[in-house]
């Protein structure tokens, strides 16, 4: 058997969007994109939602439009994708990185320890697909010690008058916090829409706007939408219509727009999120539980609690006990069997980039522990019963061999 990581899910609906959207003579941003951002809107239970072209340029986006720039400092968890982080950086702020919980979300008692009068946003991650605590985070901002030191910078700042709180939901399409979708728990919320995720459009993101008064959603989108095309008052696909040539730039914007082509294939996918992908992916999960559950050693994610549910994005599974050379060793022995899995994540501070600016691992225990410890495993529509078996076979053999039964 051979077990890639996470192919995408290509079937004859994703062929034919392509095809349709190649064969209109429109392949850039225009309808497939408009009825990509209602289907998200939807699921996220939100009125208004932007597709950009990665979830980088969506993080980056936001806090353009919220006037983040030097000076300022953004928190975001230790244990993340790099992207979180360069997004605050490209923008000439600066990351401020605090240690996880057990569950691989953001402590939001070390972000209050990390609030400072700089601070303008928090981006908590849902690795894995598991939601962080937003009550808390929410909480958090509203404190009124936190309101105080907010320094607004900006009208955009100024009207919001606290801390922006910005989901990097990469991972999280689908899932549910206290009954809640993602896209709905906090200020803004952006997903990933890359190859690898639970719905792709080969790369892409999506910006979920959920602000509520004196913010209108719809002139929200607007303005990021404008920011996305370079400031530019009319789309081509508006340009290209007959007498409609005439345009402005009015602010200095980013070219981030998502193409039509590519949200062919996710709005294919999305069609069919909710009643068979995202249970498929539940499918495999409850399997590896069932399979795994007999082991002491296996140390399994949350997967469900309450009204709370992940998006089974990753399958994360921790091995007690062992070390971060023992974990390597027994990726090493899995690979053999021609499985590939990966670790998410290297955490940030042990990055050189991040380790050359100061940043130390040391100061993020809880990280470095689940780090050393994790190995995901492929979890996919396409995975078959049989190849669960293969794979947690494979993994229990690995584990006995380096660790000893
Ligand atoms: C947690 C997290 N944030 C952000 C990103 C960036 O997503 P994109 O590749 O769409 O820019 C990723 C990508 O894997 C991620 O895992």
């Amino acid at each position: 058997m051979n077990i890639p990581f996470s192919p995408p899910f290509i079937d004859d609906d994703v062929l034919f969007e392509v095809a349709e959207s190649l064969k209109s003579g429109w392949i850039t941003t225009g309808p497939k994109t408009k009825t990509l951002e209602e289907e998200i809107a939807k699921i996220a239970s939100v009125s208004h939602t932007l597709c950009v072209n990665s979830a980088t340029s969506g993080l980056m986006l936001v806090m353009k439009w919220f006037g983040v720039g030097p000076g300022d400092e953004v928190i975001v968890p230790s244990y993340t994708y790099c992207a979180t982080a360069l997004a605050v950086y490209h923008l000439g702020a600066t990351p401020i990185m605090v240690d996880i919980k057990s569950d691989f979300t953001i402590d939001p008692d070390k972000i209050l320890a990390a609030i400072s009068n700089r601070t303008k946003v928090i981006i908590p991650v849902d690795i894995a697909g598991w939601p962080a605590d937003y009550d808390a985070i929410n909480k958090i901002v509203s404190l009124p010690e936190v309101v105080r030191l907010f320094n607004p910078n900006g009208n955009v700042q100024k009207r919001l008058g606290r801390i922006l709180v910005m989901s990097d939901a990469a991972h999280s399409i689908g899932a549910f916090y206290n009954s809640k979708p993602t896209g709905s728990l906090c200020d803004i919320t952006v997903f990933s829409l890359h190859a690898v995720k639970n719905v792709t459009t080969a790369e892409g993101g999506a910006i979920t706007i959920n602000l509520s008064t004196p913010f209108i959603s719809s002139e929200v989108y607007a303005q990021m939408r404008l920011m996305s095309l370079n400031g530019q008052t009319k789309d081509a696909f508006t340009k290209t219509k007959a007498g409609g040539w005439r345009y402005d730039i009015i602010l200095p914007g980013f070219k981030m727009n998502m193409p039509d082509v590519c949200a062919a294939i996710g709005l294919a996918q999305i069609r069919k999120y909710g009643s068979f992908l995202l249970p498929e992916r539940k499918r495999v999960a409850e399997e590896y539980y069932r399979q795994f559950r007999k082991y002491s050693w296996a140390q399994l994610p949350l997967l469900k609690d309450g009204g709370t549910e992940s998006s089974y994005h990753l399958f994360a599974l921790r091995i007690n006990g062992i070390t971060e050379c023992q974990r390597d060793a027994i990726i090493d022995e899995i690979s053999l069997y021609n499985i590939a899995v990966n670790v998410h994540f290297v955490p940030m501070p042990m990055l050189t980039i991040f380790k050359d600016m100061g940043y130390d691992i040391k100061n993020h225990p809880i990280a470095y522990d689940n780090y050393s410890r994790e190995i995901s495993l492929p979890i996919y529509p396409q995975l078959t019963e049989e190849q669960v078996k293969y794979i947690v076979d494979a993994v229990t053999n690995s584990f006995n061999k380096v660790v000893g039964k």
